[in-house]
């Protein structure tokens, strides 16, 4: 399993709406971070599906090593 790019070793607070789709970047290449920017293409990550059921504010993984995808378990404090 290849390791993904340290996008930054912090969540990204995001502000969700309700019964939106989200689709989060898993390789850690993509310039819109936290989010696919079809980056990935060639490798062997592709991004994570989120859909949101509130809306509300959640912290998607930028270290791209949680254990949680797509969010942020606490793994970046480990790095
Ligand atoms: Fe990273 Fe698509 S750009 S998963
Ligand atoms: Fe990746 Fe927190 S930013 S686990």
């Amino acid at each position: 399993m290849a390791e993904p790019n340290v996008a930054q070793k912090a969540p990204y607070k995001v502000d969700v709406v309700a019964g939106k789709a989200y689709f989060w970047c898993a390789c850690g290449q993509s310039k819109n971070q936290p989010f696919c920017d079809g980056s990935h293409k060639g490798t062997e990550f592709s991004p994570v599906k989120y859909e949101a059921m509130d809306t509300k504010s959640v912290f998607f993984c930028g270290c791209k090593h949680t254990a949680g995808r797509p969010m942020c378990d606490g793994s970046h404090k480990k790095l």
